[in-house]
């Protein structure tokens, strides 16, 4: 008999993952975490345990090598899995996309054969909003059509959310949960964990905290002429403990039995768009500071607004974003100060 109360995190030395498995122990379950490390380092495992308390299992382990990931089955009886094990750089997915191929479908694969071959039956999959791409009506319902994707990246999370229809489709045993996160931001307000990017961040809130810790010279807005009401792009960012959160709802309902199918896919966000100037304002007004910014060109692949329709994963999960923009903004400059030592 599989426990329950326990779960595999792949990936979860990340991010998000290492936020999803305080938020999984807060709420009683067994957390083993699995990961090669390739975009982390032990400082987010060593965050976990030391706001938990728990000495949290960890196996340096690369998904996508079958044979050693299969000996994390066989040493421990979660019964469910979340899996974040994935590459996540746009760019770099288009300019390398068969590193992108080989490590997010192969991990995937081998997460799906193993359950099966070990008799585990709940999946959480990492998804994205950016399935929507430019999407013809906002906010975004998961019924909302997906697109074409444009980036190798975008590709392997929509060829995931595929094999894990089809699968648990096949195969009844297996439940499965997708969950399409918008932008995730923010860190935990212990500060002992948050986004560590390698290099010069890509996504708009590193690279707005790394400009006021002076890593960076300047914020680049890209773009202030499109068909928004200042002219920059629009999203929805979700705080990263709620994000974390939506996980937990998401496992809850699959070990009560409560999901209505085999597979089903919930918007995680907090249904309200915001400006990229809205957002550096909020920024500069909550940490009481001036950021260094300019308006720059366009950059290539930006849709011009998604944000999430909600009401699926606040009626079906019980669950909804908490934290205010504010409060998440704050977490992220405390967060980057301890990270450079200021103050
Ligand atoms: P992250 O890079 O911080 O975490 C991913 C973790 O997976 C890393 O610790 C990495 O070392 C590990 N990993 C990668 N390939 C692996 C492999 N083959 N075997 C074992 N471990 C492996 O990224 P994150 O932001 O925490 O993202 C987690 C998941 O959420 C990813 O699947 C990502 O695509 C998805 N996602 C992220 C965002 C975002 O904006 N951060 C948005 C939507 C979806
Ligand atoms: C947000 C806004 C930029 C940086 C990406 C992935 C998506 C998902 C989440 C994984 C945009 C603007 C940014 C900067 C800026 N990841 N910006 N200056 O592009 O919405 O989504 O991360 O699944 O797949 O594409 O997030 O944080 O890069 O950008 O003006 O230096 O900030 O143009 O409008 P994005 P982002």
């Amino acid at each position: 008999m599989m426990n329950k109360k326990s779960v595999l995190v792949s990936g979860g030395a990340g991010y998000i993952g290492s936020h999803t498995a305080v938020e999984l122990i807060a709420a009683g379950y067994d957390v083993v975490v699995a990961d090669n490390l390739s975009n982390s380092d032990m400082s987010g495992i060593e965050g976990v345990r030391a706001i938990t308390g728990v000495d949290v299992p960890f196996i340096n382990v690369d998904c996508c090598d079958k044979q050693a990931f299969a000996q994390v089955f066989e040493q421990y009886d979660f019964d469910s899995v979340i899996h974040f094990a994935a590459f996540k750089a746009v760019g770099e997915s288009v300019a390398d996309p068969m590193k992108y191929y080989c490590n997010n479908l192969l991990s995937f694969i081998n997460v799906i054969d193993l359950m099966r071959e070990y008799g585990r039956h709940n999946i959480v999959f990492s998804s994205s909003a950016t399935v929507y791409g430019e999407a013809e009506e906002l906010p975004v319902t998961e019924a909302t059509e997906r697109k074409p994707a444009t980036s190798a990246y975008g590709n392997t999370k929509q060829m995931c959310e595929d094999i894990l229809r089809d699968a648990t489709a096949a195969y009844p045993e297996i439940k499965g949960i997708a969950l399409r996160y918008f932008n995730p931001i923010g860190a935990h307000p212990s500060a002992l964990i948050g986004e560590l990017p390698r290099g010069v961040p890509q996504n708009l809130v590193p690279y707005i905290t790394q400009t006021a810790a002076g890593v960076r010279e300047c914020l680049s807005i890209f773009g202030d002429d499109y068909p928004t009401e200042d002219g920059s792009c629009l999203r929805d960012y979700i705080d990263i403990v709620d994000l974390a959160k939506a996980h937990v709802a998401a496992i809850n309902r699959m070990v009560e039995g409560k999901n209505q199918c085999g597979y089903e896919i919930f918007n995680v966000g907090t249904g309200r768009a915001v400006s990229v100037f809205e957002l550096v304002k909020t920024f500069e007004r909550v940490n009481n500071l001036k950021l260094n910014y300019k308006v720059a060109p366009r950059r290539a692949g930006d849709v011009v607004a998604v944000w999430a329709d909600t009401t699926l994963a606040n009626k079906e999960l019980g669950w909804r974003a908490e934290r205010s923009l504010e409060q998440t903004l704050q977490s992220a400059w405390e967060w980057e100060k301890r990270v450079r030592n200021i103050e």
